[in-house]
């Protein structure tokens, strides 16, 4: 997140005066700028806890795919290690261990036959050094067929989050973007293939779109590129961003084949704070074998003490996260996450049935995929989904409204992602919210059309898109390299 400098003269940086200030501060504590002096730790605690207050309710949160509850256990592993640096790994031989087990773990759970992998900060970080070492193996085998460099691409679809977008800009990679066309909501494999050229360094699937929880069909794509390259055509890899469900289908759809199990997947990033149910930020990469991993890339220092391989955007992070990793594959195993991640996507099966029944709502997410509701909203109703999430907030729900990306970003929806926390009687607690919303809201858009004033006023800045089922005002297209439009959808 950037922030800017506020000038002292603004109303802004009025000093913080809390209610309580008579009893315990005596001077107001300037807001921007470091205080003068210091203030007993309890009060400096209840000054942040209270201002959190104002936050929204982590288990109200639909929108986020970032774990917001972990056990007690887990809880004081992290609050004990919460001084671990993960880079130390001479002064902190275990955690490296268990850092190495954990990579381990998921190098078997994606069928590979001899990975290398590390832990980041997120899946963006992996998804950086993952796209690095892409281009520079496209370079080496440029370079050893004596070839000019030219500009690199990575052919996409546009749905990809935001991460890729930077991933190309920051390490000046051509995207080339297939565009989305209704109903096809994911990476069109015909298309994707239709935009591979020998600078290639390589085709994304994503293995639950943002957007929509649907998994990009990563077989059938390596199939059309392996056919490509038996015609003489370039021989492109494929790297599968797993971010959410790297930690689902190997648990709720085992025998799909997404991962390693294809020849043509090199690398795969994946969320740990995702379904891998531990809190943020902790994301993993991992390299078919370690000939996918330039050595280049790898640096070594010393100065620790023993001889030490990185390859990471950062140098110090802490450790805690990577434990509490280790913490849930020991504490849950394969049954326990099975038995998570089947409990989740039962309530996403639940919501999706009694959202289509109500006749108000057509869904967009599909069976087997990750647990995610994605709906949008029957015909012309006078309202827009971006009025029905406004609603849902002042009732404590938060549910985003967005658009989907070009050429479908005229189709605006709601996205419900079941996490643990969002039991069967919250997912009632809110489709009740939601049916008493959508009455309101109806009876608000029939009063303004007796008015004569026309459909609801929106709540949202946001522009007014169109309901699901209603004809497109006009078909454009864009050319694939062109941006999509970025949405702060996450
Ligand atoms: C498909 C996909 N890729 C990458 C990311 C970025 O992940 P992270 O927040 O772990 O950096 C997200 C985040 O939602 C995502 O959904």
């Amino acid at each position: 997140m950037l922030a800017r400098q506020v000038q002292a003269e603004s109303t802004e940086a009025a000093p913080l005066t809390p209610a309580y200030a008579s009893r315990a501060l005596q001077s107001p504590v300037s807001r921007y700028r470091l205080p003068k002096d210091g203030m007993e730790p309890s009060l400096a605690y209840q000054l942040i806890h209270d201002e959190l207050q104002l936050d929204g309710n982590p288990e109200l949160n639909l929108a986020s795919f970032v774990t917001t509850w972990m056990e007690p256990e887990a809880d004081r592993l992290m609050a004990e290690s919460a001084g671990r640096n993960y880079v130390d790994a001479d002064e902190y031989p275990r955690t490296t261990e268990i850092h190495n087990r954990c990579v381990n773990i998921l190098a078997d759970l994606f069928h590979a036959p001899e990975a290398v992998g590390t832990a980041t900060v997120g899946s963006s970080e992996a998804i950086h050094l993952a796209g690095l070492a892409l281009k520079w193996r496209w370079r080496a085998r440029r370079e050893a067929r004596g070839l000019p460099g030219t500009r690199p691409n990575i052919v996409m679809g546009a749905n990809v989050q935001v991460c890729w977008e930077k991933f190309a800009r920051y390490f000046e990679v051509e995207p080339r973007y297939v565009p989305l066309r209704e109903p096809r909501y994911v990476l069109g494999v015909e298309e994707a293939v239709g935009l591979v050229d020998e600078n290639t360094i390589a085709v994304v699937a994503i293995l639950g779109s943002t957007y929509t929880g649907e998994y990009e069909p990563v077989e059938e794509l390596d199939r059309a590129l392996s056919e490509l390259a038996a015609k003489g055509g370039p021989d492109v890899p494929i790297h599968v961003d797993g971010a959410s469900g790297g930690f689902v289908a190997p648990f709720s759809t085992p025998d799909l084949r997404w991962d390693f199990r294809l020849d043509r997947v090199r690398s795969i990033n994946v969320s740990g704070h995702k379904y891998g149910l531990v809190y943020p930020g902790v994301g993993w990469a991992l390299w078919r074998t370690a000939e996918d991993l330039p050595d280049e890339l790898v640096f070594h220092v010393n100065y620790l003490g023993a001889d030490q391989p990185t390859f990471n955007l950062n140098f110090s992070r802490g450790a805690s996260q990577i434990l509490a990793q280790y913490y849930n594959f020991l504490r849950l195993g394969r049954s326990g996450y099975s038995q998570v991640i089947g409990a989740l996507s039962d309530t996403a099966s639940y919501l999706t049935e009694q959202l289509s029944a109500t006749g108000d709502f057509q869904i967009l997410s599909k069976p087997g995929t990750l647990p995610v509701v994605c709906f949008g909203l029957s015909g012309d109703p006078g309202f827009t989904v971006f009025d029905v999430s406004a609603h849902l907030r002042a009732r404590g729900w938060i549910v985003p409204a967005y658009t989907l990306a070009p050429d479908a970003s005229d189709v605006s929806v709601l996205r419900i992602v079941v996490r643990e926390g969002l039991s069967r009687d919250m997912a009632d607690l809110l489709l009740g919210d939601l049916s008493a919303t959508v009455a309101a809201l109806t009876g608000m858009a029939r009063s303004s059309q007796q008015d004569g004033t026309g459909a609801v006023e929106h709540c949202s800045r946001h522009a007014r898109g169109r309901a699901l089922g209603t004809p497109r005002a006009a078909e454009h297209s864009r050319h694939p390299t062109q941006k999509p439009g970025t949405q702060g959808v996450c």
